[in-house]
């Protein structure tokens, strides 16, 4: 069956149109999309797949402007601020609605067969489905780390992944991005990809311009079956103190500059947990962790717990991960499972202050395997040999 379809488009190329084309196989149907264009630039990052659904998904990919104009991000910071980075990047985004859910689909947006230009993707389950996801946080550094816990988790082929934050060392560096998106390649192409903004992000427009997240995709949430997923932003709108303000009053700056942004982004997290008080699971993931195990940090993790008091424990929330400290901490507190899970590339830090929290703790690079099943969910911490490290195993919510 062939059809022919009419696509919305955010990007400058005109005439896209794709078709349809339904292949059957002895298992299971699968559905193909070809994407033509009529001039193919250069696919200089991905395809990749975003924000899949039960009944829609994104393809990005990337191309580059030909005469770019390159300008320092240090001198763009001075004149701009650092809002207005100019990218050389061209972005293009291909929504595709109306799919089936738990249905796989290939797409080619070349539609010449090279595999460089492919992927496939499976829709998420809109009923009660055993399923996986990955964690990950801090991969901005030491490549081949990363590119180990990537092959880990392509090994593993979970519905999607979530990461911590601090993806680059310097979200406001283009080329850091470009190494991002190749260590990635392969994985998300396939697999969908859910970030969080890290300090390392720099609230760097390329992190928007890359990702096609839900709702205002600072801190947003989505549903796997009867499981909730919510991602936090703990950075905030202005991700470094001005200049002009002095040393002895940063402090002060921080706690009350960014004071209306968190309290905003509270009511949206009190009212999202309220709406879906009955949900099966419920997933939190944010940058900086609320309960640290590095002495420099633990000042600073208390007074994020303190801001944030008891809504995760008082809304039964299972686990909350976190990045930023380099390391892998497995905390609780009234019935809520603090996972810090930051070994995905950066080097690792000392475990120099456990907490009356901590049930264990391990300087190792890792990433996590969560298996979602009928009554409970497991986390399996695995490290870049493929050896569990750890495993937590949690109840479904009542
Ligand atoms: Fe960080």
């Amino acid at each position: 069956m062939l059809l022919f379809v009419k696509l919305y488009s955010l990007n400058s190329w005109k005439y896209f149109v794709y078709y349809l084309k339904i292949k059957t196989c002895p298992i299971l149907f699968f559905f193909h999309f070809i994407i033509f264009c009529q001039q193919l630039p250069e696919i200089t990052i991905g395809p990749y797949i975003q924000n899949v659904t039960s009944n829609s998904a994104v393809v990005c990919w990337a191309t580059k402007i030909n005469n770019p104009v390159v300008v320092e991000a240090f001198s763009l910071k001075k004149i701009f601020g650092a809002k207005k980075l100019l990218s050389y990047y061209e972005h293009h985004e291909m929504i595709l609605p109306n799919l089936e859910p738990n249905t796989w689909y290939t797409y080619d947006i070349s539609g010449q067969n090279n595999p460089e230009s492919m992927g496939k993707f499976l829709t998420f389950p809109d009923g009660l489905e055993p399923f996986q996801f990955a964690v990950l946080g801090d991969t901005r550094s030491r490549h081949d780390v990363h590119s180990k816990n990537v092959d880990r988790i392509i090994e593993k082929e979970p519905l999607f992944v979530l990461h911590t934050g601090d993806m680059v060392a310097n979200g406001l560096n283009i080329q850091h991005w470009e190494t991002f998106f190749d260590v990635t390649k392969d994985l998300m192409r396939s697999i969908p990809y859910f970030p969080t903004l890290g300090n390392h992000e720099k609230d760097s427009k390329y992190y928007y311009d890359f990702f096609h997240l839900p709702g205002n995709e600072r801190y947003y949430s989505f549903n796997v079956g009867d499981a909730l997923f919510i991602c936090l932003d703990l950075e905030g709108i202005q991700y470094e103190t001005p200049d002009y303000i002095k040393k002895e009053n940063r402090e002060f700056f921080w706690n009350n500059h960014e004071l209306p942004y968190f309290e905003e982004q509270k009511k949206w997290l009190d009212r999202t947990l309220t709406l879906y008080k009955d949900a099966g699971f419920i997933f939190v993931f944010f940058h900086q962790p609320l309960i640290s195990v590095k002495k420099s940090r633990v000042k600073g993790a208390k007074m994020r717990r303190k801001f944030w008091g008891d809504i995760f424990e008082r809304h039964r929330v299972q686990i909350v991960f976190s990045g930023h400290d380099h390391h892998y901490h497995h905390a609780m507190s009234g019935g809520t499972h603090y996972i810090t899970t930051a070994g995905g590339g950066a080097n690792l830090y000392d475990i120099d202050a456990i907490q009356p929290e901590t049930v264990k703790a391990i300087k190792k690079e890792h990433f996590i395997l969560a298996d979602v099943g009928e009554n409970k969910v497991i986390l399996n911490v695995i490290d870049i040999n493929g050896d569990q490290l750890d495993e937590v195993t949690v109840s479904k919510r009542n």
